[in-house]
């Protein structure tokens, strides 16, 4: 994949520093998979991996995401923070601004964000976000896998049927043909900012994905296992976890779990 590679190169900023550690690839089955045996090997800060097509692209709790061959971007990159992971908690929500920073930048348009990784245009998802820990053995973050997953060409048909309802393409939303490797560039760029401040500019980020987070102001149900709550999310706390008021006046700060926004992917 010399070609995408140097077309993703040739859109880069002059002062990208990590331009001789992009690797394309024709398919892979995850780029997150692929980069995190490079990460255990040894691989330097801004080892990033973009794949035209995955075989096995995947997003949080196993569920696949699909990765056809010349309609999205599919990226991982590497970053090696010198920190605690208790000090990440807001690692996803940090990648999906840098996202819709360098959506905005490479197409005018700028996506949502449904809590806490999903890049959506309406009631529709464009992408989502993947984020992977290592730890060493005294416990501190060896590396964080950054991986994203964007639709970019596709047209309505081209989704698979179960995905026909809920998804959509840049090129649907932006009205406009979309140049991939211009893409990708634009997230390497902004997710290399993004890195800069990861440490230090926490609130501010956390402040920006309020802005941008579509789940906010929302009734939402959390599905967990078997137990459905109905209830209200009303923010985004310092850690990125989403504060919901549930239908009997309690507060629950969740990290995990299945939220549903009433009104987006068919839940009404
Ligand atoms: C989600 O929708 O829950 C997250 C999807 C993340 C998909 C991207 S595509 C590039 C990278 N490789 C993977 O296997 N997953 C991420």
């Amino acid at each position: 994949m010399i070609e995408l590679q140097n077309q993703i190169l040739s859109h880069l900023p002059e002062d990208y520093p990590w331009k001789d550690r992009l690797l394309c690839f024709d398919t892979l089955e995850s780029t997150n998979d692929c980069l995190k045996v490079l990460a255990r090997q040894g691989a330097p800060e801004g080892t990033a991996i973009v794949a035209d097509q995955q075989t096995g692209g995947h997003g949080r709790r196993g569920r696949s995401f699909h990765s056809p061959a010349g309609m999205g971007i599919y990226l991982s990159l590497l970053l090696r923070p010198f920190c605690q992971p208790q000090e990440l908690m807001h690692l996803t929500c940090a990648v999906a601004i840098a996202m819709a920073d360098a959506l905005e930048a490479a197409t005018g348009f700028r996506p949502g964000i449904k809590w806490t990784n999903d890049l959506v245009s309406g009631k529709r998802k464009l992408g989502g976000v993947l984020t992977e820990l290592g730890l060493t053995p005294q416990g501190t973050v060896d590396y964080a896998i950054l991986g994203i997953g964007i639709n970019c060409c596709q047209t309505l048909p081209d989704f698979p049927p179960e995905l026909r309802d809920i998804g959509a393409s840049l090129s649907m939303v932006a009205e406009k043909n979309i140049v991939r490797p211009q893409v990708a560039a634009a997230m390497l760029a902004a997710l290399h900012t993004m890195g800069n401040h990861l440490l230090t500019g926490r609130e501010e980020m956390l402040c920006r994905y309020r802005q941008d987070c579509v789940t906010l102001n929302r009734e939402i149900s959390l599905v967990r296992g078997d137990t459905i709550r109905h209830g209200y999310a009303v923010d985004v706390d310092a850690q990125g976890a989403l504060v919901v008021r549930y239908e009997d006046g309690t507060f629950e700060h969740v990290n995990s779990g299945e939220v549903s926004v009433r009104g987006m992917y068919g839940y009404l």
